[in-house]
């Protein structure tokens, strides 16, 4: 990014968490409104889960704790198999300025494994996040994904009180939180249960497109509570630079020749 946009985009200052991918950045006009709680979702192999472990990432490699809760696969497969990104390094975890966690091994701590959860183990598995997240001072976290916690919440109810409690505990706490959403290609709603969508303050909607025979991925912020964005469309290619963002022009070619 150019040294002015950088500096424009930092004038932000504290109120913005940049997220460091420069098309989303731009997109949200300086970054995520710090301590909101937003939805990326999309269906499988849309690139969730690199885009979100990117802005981690960045966040690290800045001084910004940041913290992955891998709910779905163990947090080190995950590491395999996520792209090797050029400015991945291990003495950020070493640092203990990424951390990586199952959810797992948090719930076995907290004596919570069953198949469905109490309004009073929502309270308990809240609590335990929000104790890691100011313990060490996490100013990014990413859940991925909350669909897998949503399975063992079962109803709406547990499901708006889980997300909101969430969202509040590290909204004081000053985190700005990605929760990952799996939806089935072609569904028309944003999440799985209908609830995730209304509470969450932002939604950025991940999918896959077919264009000339090729099956490109886009991204298209829907909503962002605390700052006016694009709702354009975005061709979205994954690369050992990071994630780029390119507009999608309708009915014609994408610049870059994509
Ligand atoms: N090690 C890798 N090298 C290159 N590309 C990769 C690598 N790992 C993942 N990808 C790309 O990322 C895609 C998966 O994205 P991912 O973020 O896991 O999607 P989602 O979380 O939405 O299911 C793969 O289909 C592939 O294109
Ligand atoms: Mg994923």
């Amino acid at each position: 990014m150019p040294e002015a946009e950088e500096e424009e985009l930092n004038a932000a200052g504290e109120s913005r968490c940049i997220t460091g991918i420069d098309g989303l950045d731009r997109i949200l006009n300086g970054g995520i409104p710090r301590g909101n709680t937003v939805l990326i979702t999309g269906s499988c192999g849309t690139g969730k889960t690199t885009l979100s472990f990117e802005f981690l990432l960045h966040g690290a490699i800045h001084d910004e704790n940041s913290l992955f809760i891998s709910v779905t696969e163990n947090w080190e497969k995950l590491l395999k198999n996520v792209i090797p990104y050029d400015f991945f390094d291990d003495s950020l975890l070493k640092s203990k300025k990424l951390i990586m966690i199952d959810l797992g091994a948090i719930y076995s701590k907290l004596g919570l494994e069953k198949a469905e959860f109490t309004m009073e183990d929502i309270d308990i598995i809240v609590r335990a996040i929000g104790d890691i997240v100011r313990e060490w001072s996490i100013k990014r976290l990413v859940i991925d994904s909350i669909t897998s916690i949503c399975f063992q919440l079962k109803t709406k109810e547990k499901i708006r009180d889980f997300i909101l409690s969430l969202g509040k505990n590290l909204s004081e706490a000053g985190c700005t939180c990605i929760l990952v959403s799996e939806i089935s290609p072609g569904e028309q709603s944003y999440s799985m249960y209908g609830v995730e969508e209304a509470i969450a303050d932002g939604i950025v909607l991940m999918a896959n497109l077919q264009r000339r025979g090729d099956l490109l991925r886009t991204l298209q912020v829907v909503k962002m509570r605390g700052t006016m964005h694009s709702r354009a469309k975005y061709v979205l290619d994954l690369t050992s630079v990071g994630v780029l963002l390119v507009p999608l022009l309708k009915g014609g070619s994408v610049p870059g020749g994509i």
